[in-house]
C-alpha cells in the first residue's frame, strides 16, 4: 500500500458548552484582520502562514495537541458539564486518490473532523498529518474574506495554496463560468447572495488543484443543477487522482461519490468500509435511533426566539396519536410550540415548514404554513399548531423531517430529523386495489379514461 496522505490518529476535540463559538473564522480570515491596509503583496501574506511555513519545512504540516497528553483517558470520566467531546480518539489513514464519505448524524463530528484537518480549529489531543495542499469548503461562509471581491479572493486563495500568479491566471475563466458570476466578478463577496457565494467557494475549492480536497454539505445549497455540476466537478478531483473527503446526508450521493466512508457516531468511528455497507448500519441506526425529546435537543440552528418542543401525527377522527401513518389516511401534524421573547406581545408572521426526506436524504415533500394557508398573522406565546393532510401523500417507507419555524423573516427554530415517520401501505386511490411500492415516493391524485376530455 502507498503512503497515506492523510493521518489521522488518537484525534480528540473537546468544546466547552457555552464558550463564545468560533464561528466561520478561517485561518485565512485570522491573517486577514491582521491587515489594516489593503493587501496587494499576496506572496508577503504567505509567508506569514504558519500552513505554508511548516509546509515549506516539511512537505507535510501536523496539528499540535493544546491540551494534556492524557486528556483522552481522562474525558470518559470527566465529560463535565461545561465541556463536550466533539471527536473521541479518531484514527484512521486515507490513501492518495481516495474519495472518502463522512457521514453521521447532527452533532456527530464531521464538521469538527474537516475542520482540524483544514487547520481551521486545533484538536485537545491526537495528531491529524496531511502531506498535501488542502482546499476545504465548509460551511457557507468560510473560506473568504468579505471586503475582497471575487476576483481577489480567487488569488488569495490560489496563493495560500502555493500556487503562482500565472497558475491562477490560467484556472481564472473557468472558476468564474463554474461559478456562473461573470458580471459580479469585481464585487465584494459580502454583497453576494448565498447562492452566488457557495458557488464561487466550491469552484474555488475544486478548481485551484489542490492534492486534498474537503467539502462539507455543500450540496444543502443551491439549486439541483448546480448539486450536480458539483458531484460531477467532485468526481472528477477524484478521477485526477486527488484525494476527496465528503461529508453529507444524502447518502445517494456519498454512495455515488464514494467507494469508502466513515460513519461518526457522537464523535467516535462507528464503522468504517466500503460505503455501501457504512450507509446500511447508519440507515439501520437512523431508523431504531430513539429520539431524545425535541424540547431537549441542542442541535438546533436559529435565534431561539421561539421554539418548537413537540410534533406528533394525529388521527382526525380520534385526535390519538398515530405510530405509523397509512397511505392514503388523513392526519394532522401537531406542532407544539413556546417563545422566548422577553416582549409579551403576541407573535405574528409566523411561517413553518417541514420538509420530507427518504433514508438517503433526498427531498421529497414540503408542507409550508405560508404557502397552503398565509403566514400565521398572530399566535399566542405558547401553544399549537396543526396542519390536516387529506389522504396522506408518501408511499410505503421511513421517512425523516426537517422543520424550519420562520418568526418575522428570519429563522427562529430549525431542526433537521425532527421525527421519523414510517408509512404503511394503504389505499392512497380508494379503489381497494393494494398499493405497495417501496419506492419511498409521492403519490398525486389522478384518474384514467379512454374517453376524449369534454370541453367546457
Ligand atoms: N465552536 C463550538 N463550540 C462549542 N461546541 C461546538 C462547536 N462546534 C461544534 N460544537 C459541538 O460539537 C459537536 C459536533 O459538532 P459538529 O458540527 O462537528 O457536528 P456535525 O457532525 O458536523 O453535525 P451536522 O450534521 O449537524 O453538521 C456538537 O455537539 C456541537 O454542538
Ligand atoms: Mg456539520
Amino acid at each position: 500500500m502507498s503512503k497515506p496522505i492523510i493521518k489521522v490518529e488518537n484525534l480528540s476535540k473537546r468544546y466547552r458548552i457555552g464558550a463564545k463559538q468560533e464561528g466561520y473564522k478561517t485561518f485565512r480570515e485570522a491573517i486577514m484582520d491582521g491587515f489594516k491596509v489593503p493587501i496587494r503583496n499576496f506572496r508577503r501574506l504567505r509567508k506569514l502562514t504558519r500552513f505554508d511555513e511548516e509546509f515549506a519545512k516539511h512537505k507535510e504540516h501536523s496539528a499540535r495537541p493544546t491540551a494534556l497528553p492524557h486528556a483522552v483517558a481522562a474525558m470518559a470520566s470527566s465529560q463535565s458539564d461545561d465541556a463536550i467531546w466533539a471527536l473521541k480518539d479518531v484514527s484512521f489513514e486515507v490513501q492518495p486518490g481516495e474519495a472518502l464519505g463522512i457521514i453521521g448524524h447532527n452533532g456527530a463530528g464531521k464538521t469538527t473532523l474537516l475542520k482540524i484537518l483544514s487547520r481551521i480549529t486545533e484538536p485537545t489531543t491526537g495528531e491529524a498529518k496531511i502531506y498535501g495542499r488542502v482546499s476545504s469548503l465548509l460551511e457557507v461562509g468560510t473560506g473568504f474574506h468579505p471586503e475582497l471581491t471575487g476576483r481577489e479572493n480567487i488569488y488569495l486563495n490560489g496563493t495560500i495554496l502555493g500556487m503562482r500568479k500565472a497558475e491562477i491566471d490560467r484556472k481564472f475563466d473557468e472558476i468564474v463560468g463554474f461559478a456562473e458570476i461573470e458580471k459580479f466578478i469585481d464585487t465584494p463577496v459580502k454583497r453576494y447572495s448565498s447562492g452566488m457565494y457557495v458557488r464561487l467557494a466550491f469552484a474555488v475549492a475544486a478548481h485551484l488543484e489542490p492534492e486534498i480536497l474537503l467539502v462539507d454539505e455543500v450540496l444543502a445549497v443551491g439549486d439541483v443543477a448546480f448539486q450536480k455540476r458539483c458531484l460531477g466537478k467532485m468526481s472528477d478531483v477524484a478521477k485526477e487522482g486527488r484525494t476527496v473527503l465528503f461529508v453529507s446526508h444524502n447518502m445517494a450521493a456519498v454512495g455515488g461519490l464514494c467507494p469508502g466512508c466513515i460513519y461518526l457516531k457522537e464523535g467516535c468511528i462507528k464503522d468504517f468500509g466500503p460505503a455501501n455497507s457504512v450507509i446500511l448500519q447508519y440507515i439501520g441506526d437512523f431508523k431504531s435511533t430513539k429520539q431524545i425529546s425535541l424540547a431537549e435537543r441542542t442541535d438546533r440552528r436559529g435565534d431561539g426566539r421561539v421554539r418548537v418542543t413537540g410534533l406528533r401525527f394525529l388521527d382526525t377522527i380520534t385526535h390519538r396519536p398515530i405510530e405509523s401513518i397509512i397511505s392514503g389516511q388523513d392526519v394532522y401534524i401537531e406542532v407544539t410550540y413556546e417563545s422566548y421573547d422577553s416582549s409579551p406581545a403576541p407573535l405574528n408572521r409566523v411561517n413553518i415548514g417541514l420538509g420530507f426526506f427518504t433514508t438517503l436524504g433526498q427531498f421529497v415533500m414540503v408542507l409550508n404554513s405560508e404557502m397552503a394557508s398565509r403566514a400565521f398573522g398572530s399566535l399566542p406565546r405558547e401553544g399549537r399548531m396543526y396542519c390536516r393532510i387529506p389522504r396522506f401523500p408518501l408511499m410505503p417507507g421511513v421517512f425523516h423531517i426537517k422543520l424550519t419555524l420562520v418568526v418575522r423573516g428570519a429563522i427562529a427554530d430549525q431542526l433537521e430529523n425532527v421525527s421519523v415517520v414510517n408509512v404503511d401501505a394503504g389505499d392512497f386511490f380508494g379503489t381497494g386495489i393494494p398499493n405497495d411500492y417501496r419506492r419511498q415516493g409521492v403519490y398525486v391524485p389522478h384518474s384514467w379514461s379512454a374517453e376524449t376530455p369534454s370541453v367546457y
